[in-house]
């Protein structure tokens, strides 16, 4: 699947001088909509607005980072140039990410502008939940509507091993806050590692429930060398939901959020239980979004390296959106059918962390 002949530094270049994507080898979009080769429709971007995090998760980072210069990641100006483009071209939802997105200053002012897009149905944002006592409430002014927290373990010590650095009270207090502001969905986030939180997947659901909050159990991804294996610690949703059933009914939900979880419902509580399969590739065919990382390469696919530089685009045109444009809709053309990390758990091949791509 892996495919290396679109670089995103050979990029830039190329694009320059790029021409429109009316071919059938680009995309079959009519005026105004995103859509691949494969009839997929893209409505959602996930935007990275920082590769900087205030935590070191072990499955994420490799011990020692380094973060891209100031000049090479996006300015919030053109951070929100992209979305607006974007929104133009039929995108409904825009998923603010990192790194920890709130590390950024000024990141809330970002959001309301983005939540004031003409088109936009909803900005939301995935966040390590650090800054949240801080941040819940100007979020919700802004706009912000629902909101994603990441949570792998209910004890302390073990979320100084998993974060490296991260006070899991403060976490705890970010999340009283957000429910505090009333945002009309929270949603933890928990990565499933055999032998280091497995022993938790109920009380994280119970802690869900008593929260009245919806939780997602993710497998983990082969994105980016992180220093060990991932093999011996990968976890299936199949088995943390059979784990799950000897303690709650859970009954399977139709609903969907047009992303790749599938949810089950726990009667008589608000919870919602969701589990992202990466590995058993349920969702490719349904794929409706695209990445931007904090350099603004954007990325059509998170399971693949095909990408295409948009920063020099919005640098040597910052008058004129239209090379942005044909650029994001050439994307449409090269968005990988699907991805497979079958036999990458100890060697990845996708080179980008999460924290690159944005979760
Ligand atoms: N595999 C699966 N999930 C990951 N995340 C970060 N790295 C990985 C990975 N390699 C998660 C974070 C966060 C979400 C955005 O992605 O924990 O919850
Ligand atoms: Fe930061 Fe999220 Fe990566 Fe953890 S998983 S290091 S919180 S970006």
């Amino acid at each position: 699947m892996r495919n290396e002949s679109l670089k995103s530094d050979s990029f830039p270049a190329a694009l320059n001088g790029f021409v429109p994507p009316t071919s059938a080898a680009t995309s079959k979009h009519a005026d105004g909509t995103l859509i691949d080769k494969y009839g997929r429709h893209v409505t959602y971007i996930r935007l990275s607005i920082t590769d900087r995090c205030d935590f070191r998760c072990t499955y994420c980072m490799a011990e020692e980072m380094t973060f891209l210069p100031r000049s090479q990641v996006l300015t919030l100006e053109e951070c929100l140039r992209i979305a607006r483009c974007f929104v133009g071209l039929g995108v409904t939802k825009v998923r603010v990410t990192g790194g920890e997105p709130l590390v950024r200053p000024n990141a809330v002012w970002l959001m309301a502008q983005i939540a004031q897009l003409e088109g936009l149905r909803e900005v939301v944002i995935t966040t390590n939940g650090s800054q949240l006592d801080r941040f819940a409430q100007p979020l919700l002014d802004a706009g912000v509507k629902r909101i994603n927290i990441s949570l792998d373990t209910l004890r302390a010590d073990r979320f100084k091993e998993i974060t490296r650095i991260g006070d899991l009270t403060k976490v705890l207090r970010g999340i009283d806050a957000a429910k505090a502001a009333g945002f009309s969905r929270i949603k933890l986030n928990t990565v499933m590692m055999r032998g280091r939180n497995d022993d938790e997947f109920i009380d994280l659901t119970q802690y869900a429930v008593d929260q009245g909050i919806d939780i997602a159990f993710i497998e983990e991804m082969p994105l980016g060398e992180i220093g060990h294996g991932r093999q011996s610690t990968y976890f299936s949703s199949e088995e943390a939901l059979k784990r799950l059933q000897t303690r709650f009914t859970l009954l399977p939900s139709t609903e969907t959020t047009g992303g790749p979880a599938r949810y089950w419902l726990i009667p008589d509580t608000q919870t919602r239980v969701g589990f992202i399969s990466p590995h058993s590739h349920n969702f490719c065919d349904s794929c409706n979004r695209v990445r931007i990382t904090a350099q603004g390469d954007l990325y059509p696919c998170l399971g693949n390296n095909d990408a295409i530089n948009l920063l020099p685009l919005l640098r040597d045109h910052p008058d004129d959106d239209e090379p942005l444009k044909q650029a994001i809709m050439h994307t449409m053309g090269i968005k990988a059918k699907g991805h497979d990390f079958t036999g990458q758990m100890d060697s990845p091949q996708v080179i980008r962390f999460m924290s690159m791509t944005g979760g």
